[in-house]
């Protein structure tokens, strides 16, 4: 036979590659992960506000989906009894925080059955929620891209006798009518009235406001005579998710904190506990300050990250008066930034003076990565033009630890599924480009088998 049967055959092997990846992506797009996407949407149970009040509570075992899925996006915000969503300067979202953890099987309900299984770091014991955020929750993505997922109801993670549940803490402070808004949600200790903290320790005299002074029940002075109504409100959130399958790429979820007293181990035995406060203040800046280099007061902590993986998305939590905050790589490249986006009229999700968002970084996934080991530092700015209590500079960052396998790239979409549908355009185009190459190969071979072999014509 003629040396042309192997370019052929390559050909055909090349067409037929082309075409089942092209079968496997149409495939994918008659089912693609939007149209498997779930939805549901729950309401936490009722809190009952007053003006000038905190509510601050703890609810167990609150409804979310159940099942070996991959969540995809977790939205929330406070609504009233009618479920209309309420402003921040009448109902403020100090943060609300949800929590894994398991529970033994049984009706009982048993503080001591409970296990919790938090995010995957950085902080000790605090700040272990896979979801949650503060007043910039209505403005802040919060999407996980393709392929990848948070994964939770893995029956294999759950210890025998054992159940899945979730935990919800929000923290909402009624603001109508109070004297001072911005203190109340700073939570000014002298404008709470409180001397002692929740446990009923005594709040030191240099604590000037802070979680200590605004713990639930608690109440923030009101304009003299103001009057107003009890209202009850819930937490709603909306919960996106895909059922689990192996083309899903798990991320794992850290929290970091400027606040962090981490210190790098004296020797490798040595175990670094990072012991978070959560929250700091700024001082006012001094007028030659302000007029040397402005009034941006900035923190910095450093700490080595405990594994390595690429960075999938992140986001800045900070309150009011916040500049941005930025996480940097041990040569000093930028891993994300992250800045407030203030509110600018009345309605829900645009309230003046408020952080109703925060931008967030989702680079392209395998372009940011952190090695294990790496010391990254986190920066957060504030606005130091007047004194500010109760801060937070908290970064919130997923990581994925395993690669995405060679094929799920059909699955990257970048967030709107624009991607995806250039991978299937660009497959059918070889696809088709291969098909045309057969043909040509075809036609060139046989004609060289006409001159070879004398033959007058062929009918294909
Ligand atoms: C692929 O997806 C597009 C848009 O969702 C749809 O219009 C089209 O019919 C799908 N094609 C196949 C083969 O399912
Ligand atoms: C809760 O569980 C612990 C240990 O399993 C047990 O000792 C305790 O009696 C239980 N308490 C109640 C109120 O059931
Ligand atoms: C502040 O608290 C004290 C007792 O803790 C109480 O006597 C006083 O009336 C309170 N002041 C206001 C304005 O509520
Ligand atoms: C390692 O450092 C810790 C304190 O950071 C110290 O207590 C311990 O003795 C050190 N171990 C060795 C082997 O040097
Ligand atoms: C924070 O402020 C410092 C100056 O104090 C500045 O160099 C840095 O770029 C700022 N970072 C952000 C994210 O605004």
């Amino acid at each position: 036979m003629s040396g042309c049967s192997n370019y052929q055959l390559l050909s055909l092997a090349v067409v037929l590659l082309l075409l089942l990846v092209a079968i496997d992506a149409s495939s994918q797009n008659q089912s693609t992960k939007a149209d498997k996407m779930k939805s549901a949407v729950f309401l936490s149970p009722k809190f009952v506000l007053k003006p000038g009040s905190v509510s601050n509570k703890d609810y167990y075992n609150i409804d979310f989906p159940k099942g070996h899925i991959a969540i995809k996006d977790f939205h929330a915000e406070v609504v009233d009894e009618a479920g209309d969503p309420v402003p921040l300067y009448e109902t403020y979202l100090h943060h609300w925080v949800i929590v894994k953890y398991y529970q033994r099987k049984s009706d009982e309900f048993n503080h001591s059955d409970i296990i919790s299984k938090g995010n995957s770091g950085l902080c000790d014991g605090v700040l272990n929620q896979h979801f949650g955020l503060g007043s910039e929750t209505r403005k802040t993505a919060s999407y996980v891209p393709d392929p990848y997922g948070i994964e939770i109801g893995n029956p294999l993670d759950v210890p025998e006798g054992y159940e899945e549940r979730w935990f919800l803490n929000a923290h909402a402070i009624d603001t109508r009518g109070v004297e001072d808004r911005f203190g109340c949600i700073e939570c000014r200790c002298n404008l709470y009235n409180v001397t002692k903290d929740e446990d009923g320790r005594p709040i030191e005299p240099d604590y000037l406001g802070g979680l200590k002074c605004c713990y639930d029940e608690t109440r923030c002075r009101l304009e003299k005579g103001f009057k107003g109504s009890k209202k009850g409100f819930y937490l709603k959130y909306t919960v996106k998710y895909v059922d689990w399958d192996d083309s899903i790429v798990p991320v794992n979820v850290y929290i970091l904190d400027v606040t962090d007293s981490w210190k790098k181990p004296e020797n490798s035995t040595a175990v670094a506990k990072h012991k978070c406060q959560i929250e700091y203040s700024v001082e006012s800046c001094s007028a030659a300050a302000a007029h040397a280099h402005g009034c941006t007061h900035t923190k910095k902590k450093s700490f080595s990250f405990p594994v390595g993986g690429d960075v999938i998305y992140g986001v800045a939590h900070q309150h009011k008066a916040s500049l941005g905050s930025t996480l940097h790589g041990e040569d000093g490249r930028v891993i994300c930034s992250s800045y407030p986006i203030y509110g600018k009229g009345k309605g829900p999700g645009n309230e003046a003076g408020y952080v109703v968002g925060m931008s967030t970084c989702y680079p392209k996934p395998g372009s940011i990565k952190i090695r294990e080991g790496e010391t990254v530092t986190l920066v957060t700015n504030y606005s130091s033009v007047k004194m500010h209590t109760g801060v937070m500079g908290l970064f919130y960052l997923m990581v994925a630890e395993t690669s995405p396998k060679a094929n799920s790239v059909l699955h990257y979409t970048e967030g709107r599924g624009t991607e995806s549908v250039k991978v299937h355009k660009v497959v059918g185009a070889s696809a088709v480009f291969g098909v045309g190459l057969l043909v040509v190969a075809t036609v060139f071979c046989l004609n060289k088998k006409r001159r070879e072999e004398g033959y007058e014509s062929i009918v294909i």
